[in-house]
């Protein structure tokens, strides 16, 4: 049983997706027929991880509890924080210190969404590994939009860069972290960036110089998408839709991860089915009773 705990960082303004986000946290609309949030929640419980903390805005926080609440309805625990300005990705760390304690942990994006063949199982191997950190790279055709590696001939990290101008490779970080117990204390050593911000990439750097860090490649067939933008989200909203619509599956529904992993009993998912009664969430939920 590894000690791993996770952290879904909620924050920011959306001002990218303004006028959506105007009025309401990125994180919470939806991504075709569940709320953004769902998915990097699903993942995070898809490999195991029971104890939770949201971190969101000042002015989020209600919204996100009266979503979400404790946890209990899914088997697992939610907890949450606030962080009171976007200072960057990396503070995540320090406002999570106490509820990381001595835990290793996986820091993932709320506007992050995986979806592959058996990528929980390959991610639980990650997981496993308690002696350094693991970032994943997919190659994306605008990497000057993303965190940035570059590797050497045997693929060893030999460079991170922030959207660099000129990226060196095509392989994008994506928003899903692991780290051992020393990110807190690392992420406190951290200085703004140019653009004020506490930078994840800088953390991830200091990792590598102390040959810590490694990269998990996603395979060809993965999929990561990040629905921060109008375009992305649509395509998200997509991509959701048509899967889901073609196979008869949801993805990264937290009813059926608790459920398929023993989180909840069919009744507890019953109750939670009943709450949809009226629509195909719901139904879905029943169907999975029966079968
Ligand atoms: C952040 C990180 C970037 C990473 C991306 C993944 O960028 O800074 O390194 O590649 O998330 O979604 P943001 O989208 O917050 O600008």
């Amino acid at each position: 049983m590894i000690n791993r705990k996770g952290i879904i960082l909620s924050g920011g303004t959306g001002s990218r997706l303004y006028p959506i986000t105007q009025v309401v946290s990125k994180q919470l609309i939806p991504v075709f027929d569940k709320p953004m949030i769902y998915y990097p929640l699903s993942t995070l419980m898809s490999i195991g991880i029971t104890e939770i903390l949201i971190i969101t805005t000042p002015n989020d926080l209600d919204k996100f509890k009266s979503l979400l609440s404790n946890g209990n309805q899914w088997g697992i625990s939610i907890e949450y924080q606030v962080q009171k300005k976007p200072n960057g990705i990396a503070e995540a760390l320090i406002i999570a210190e106490k509820f990381i304690k001595n835990s290793n942990v996986v820091l993932i994006l709320g506007d992050n969404i995986f979806h592959g063949n058996d990528l929980p199982n390959r991610l639980k191997k990650v997981s496993i590994d308690e002696e350094t950190a693991t970032i994943l790279a997919y190659p994306v055709k605008n990497p000057d939009q993303y965190g940035i590696v570059n590797f050497d001939k045997d693929f060893n990290p030999i460079s991170l860069e922030e959207k660099p101008q000129t990226p060196k490779s095509k392989f994008a970080i994506t928003g899903m972290y692991f780290y051992d117990k020393e990110a807190c204390s690392l992420a406190k050593k951290l200085l703004p960036s140019n653009r004020g911000e506490l930078e994840i990439t800088d953390l991830n750097i200091m990792y590598m110089k102390r040959k810590k860090l490694k990269v998990f490649l996603l395979d060809r067939g993965d999929v990561w998408l990040d629905a921060g933008t109008h375009i992305t989200l649509s395509q998200a909203t997509q991509y959701v839709q048509t899967i889901e619509e073609r196979q008869g599956m949801k993805i990264s529904c937290p009813e059926e991860v608790a459920y398929r992993s023993n989180l909840i009993d069919k009744n507890k998912l019953k109750l939670l089915a009943k709450r949809y009664s009226n629509n195909d969430y719901g139904k879905y939920l029943y169907n999975l009773i029966d079968t």
